[in-house]
């Protein structure tokens, strides 16, 4: 890996016109969106493109998404836009929502891994939409972390994994969302539902009737070949063993600790306010999430809190699942890979 010094840029219009040179000049620039950070590379130049598959260690056959800060450039980048899609286009976009579509013509091989279709999304945090303006090309971002790791919801995440591997970082608020935006196949007459994220699927049947969901979401196990390559990596990964929780009731949950986990320093524990608020006292590192009903909140913390524990080097972490439904699905998908499908339904 080659060594370049990272500036660290503010949301300034002078930085903000460095960072869209850098772009221009087939740099790497990480960034802020409402969803998570992403690392942006002009992707329409196969050579920058090419070197955030380096910076991350992504493997090659993981497409990208293309970030356009115009509704009308969803046009310019796909070839085809059904009704259904032009739906979601209309009600979601700018915003956490990533449609594919039939490839157009002119953008390189490597930005969609070779694939005849492309994920386009608008961000609705208007510094990722100043910084795509100004660089006057559509940016090709992942999430701004090293492969594997959870995604980054601040700049100092970000850091973490890539400080001196890429051109310059964008520092600004954390990421409102915390979860990367909702994908949507809509190569095909009926949408379906590769990754759930902000806009849940309630909210895209409301307005396309019935959505198809990935097997990859519906069944809750790894998939050989999902339709969404970067599904079937192990990601979101803390790199402690992780296990969660799931149909225990907080009793349970409180019985678990206090059979098996209390007097253990070195494991970490993310719990609902709830069930910390009955626990008291353990030696283990306690991370209290917040309540389950407010799943925007635990859906913002999520990443942190992994990151968190990284630090703090704990050797395994134990966590409380969430109701499946509404953004719970989104929380739940990325919490199962984080653990690798490390589930426990009873004590
Ligand atoms: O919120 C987000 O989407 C963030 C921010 C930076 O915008 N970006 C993000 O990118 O999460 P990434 O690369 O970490 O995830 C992109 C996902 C992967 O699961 C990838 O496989 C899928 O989108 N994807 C990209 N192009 C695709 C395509 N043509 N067909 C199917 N899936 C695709
Ligand atoms: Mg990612």
């Amino acid at each position: 890996m080659i060594f370049i010094k990272t500036q660290i840029l503010t949301n300034s219009s002078a930085d903000l016109a460095c960072a869209a040179q850098l772009i221009r000049q087939g740099e790497l620039v990480a960034f802020p969106t409402e969803t998570v950070y992403g690392l942006g590379a002009n992707a329409l130049d196969a050579t920058a493109v090419q070197k955030i598959f380096a910076a991350k260690g992504r493997p090659a056959d993981n497409p990208l998404i293309i970030h356009i800060a115009q509704v009308a450039d969803y046009a310019s980048f796909a070839r085809e836009i059904n009704p259904k899609a032009q739906a979601l286009i209309d009600n979601f976009c700018p915003g956490p929502l990533t449609l594919v579509l039939p490839k157009a013509a002119g953008l390189p091989d490597n930005v969609t891994a070779g694939l005849d279709s492309v994920a386009i999304r608008m961000p609705s945090l208007k510094l990722a939409q100043q910084l795509i303006e100004l660089a006057g090309v559509p940016i090709a971002a992942p999430s701004a972390n090293t492969s594997g790791r959870p995604s980054p919801t601040c700049g100092t995440d970000v850091l973490e994994d890539l400080q001196n591997k890429i051109a310059a970082i964008i520092m600004a608020d954390s990421s409102a969302i915390g979860l990367e935006s909702t994908v949507v196949d809509c190569t095909t007459a009926q949408p379906k539902l590769l990754r759930p994220g902000g806009i849940t699927l309630a909210m895209l049947e409301e307005i396309v009737g019935a959505v198809a969901v990935d097997a990859s979401i519906q069944t809750f196990v790894p998939v050989a070949t999902p339709k969404s390559p970067g599904m079937k990596y192990k990601h979101y990964a803390p790199q402690a063993k992780m296990s969660i929780w799931e149909e225990l009731t907080n009793a349970e949950i409180i019985e678990f600790i206090r059979a098996n986990l209390a007097h253990k320093p070195e494991v970490g524990l993310l719990l609902s306010a709830e069930v910390a608020e009955k626990l008291g006292a353990v030696a283990c590192q306690v991370q209290v999430w917040g309540k389950l009903s407010e799943t925007e909140k635990l859906a913002a913390k999520l990443y942190a809190v992994l990151r968190q524990f990284d630090r703090a080097q704990v050797s395994e972490i134990y966590a409380q699942g969430v109701p499946v439904t509404g953004l719970g699905l989104a929380i739940m998908n990325r919490m199962r890979k984080s653990a690798a499908f490390n589930i426990i339904k009873k004590i």
